[in-house]
């Protein structure tokens, strides 16, 4: 079964039919799926998600262009929701400066008090970055992330800058980016990076894959995905998806 490393299936874009959707799944070959928070609104949601499908776990966290919400209470309040069983990681929180706002001050101090609860409450990380490499690199190093662990999802940086994520023994979440034909870079820093710190991913309803560009995504195309990184890998489509599941398990689960 695939592992479903990340999506926001609390997403206006599926407001009609998710339940249709999610029920689909398990006959689909979608085993577990990750709803990744990124506002205090869609943690919310994921909470809900999480006790009405058993197949699905949350992470708990604000994205950097949301940052501008947080306050001491709404840290407090996701501390809390931490303690939860099926809650299995502190995400999504990092840096944007694609989207500067809110300014970058706001969102390294958000970043720098999310990782400190991770390490608070012993929860890897998934990490959103973009145009924002070296920053995000810094903070990290700086506040010792290798001791937290967990994924750099949607990994959209070089080879040389996965050597680096890789040296505090990061995850890289690869999505549906991997099939589109002028995604060079990041096919070079997949053909580096190994199948054992690879974790499958959508970001849905964002980012189709190849041959659904463009169109609302969902766990669904998955297999387009581990299709592409099989032929990278040159392994089987069959061992990318068992890989990439235990790599999951051993990230999210190894700590409950
Ligand atoms: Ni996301």
């Amino acid at each position: 079964m695939i592992f479903e490393s990340h999506a926001h299936y609390d997403d206006e874009a599926f407001y009609e039919d998710r339940e249709e959707l999610l029920a689909s799944f398990a006959e689909k070959g979608i085993g577990t799926v990750i709803n990744v928070g990124a506002s205090l609104e869609s943690c919310r949601k994921t909470l809900q998600m999480m006790e009405q499908y058993p197949f699905v776990y949350g992470a708990m966290g604000v994205h950097p262009s949301e940052t501008a919400e947080l306050t001491e209470e709404g840290l407090g309040w996701l501390r809390t929701q931490c303690a939860l069983d099926k809650v299995i990681a502190v995400g999504e929180i990092g840096l944007d400066y694609y989207w500067k706002e809110p300014a970058i001050p706001v969102q390294k101090k958000w970043f720098e008090r999310q990782l400190e609860l991770a390490r608070e409450v012993k929860l890897p990380v998934i990490i959103h970055s973009r145009d924002a490499a070296k920053d995000t690199l810094d903070l990290m190093q700086a506040l010792h992330a290798e001791e937290i662990g967990g994924v750099v999802h949607c990994y959209s940086y070089t080879k040389e800058m996965a050597k680096e994520y890789g040296k505090m023994d990061f995850y890289f979440g690869i999505g549906g980016v991997i099939t589109f034909k002028n995604a060079k870079k990041l096919k070079e820093a997949v053909e580096w990076i190994p199948l054992e710190r690879i974790l499958l991913e959508t970001d849905s309803p964002y980012l189709a894959p190849e041959p659904n560009r463009g169109k609302r995504n969902s766990s669904l195309n998955l297999p387009y995905i581990a299709q592409a990184i099989a032929e990278l890998k040159k392994v089987s489509y069959e061992e990318v998806v068992e890989i990439t599941r235990q790599n999951a398990q051993r990230l999210f689960f190894s700590k409950h």
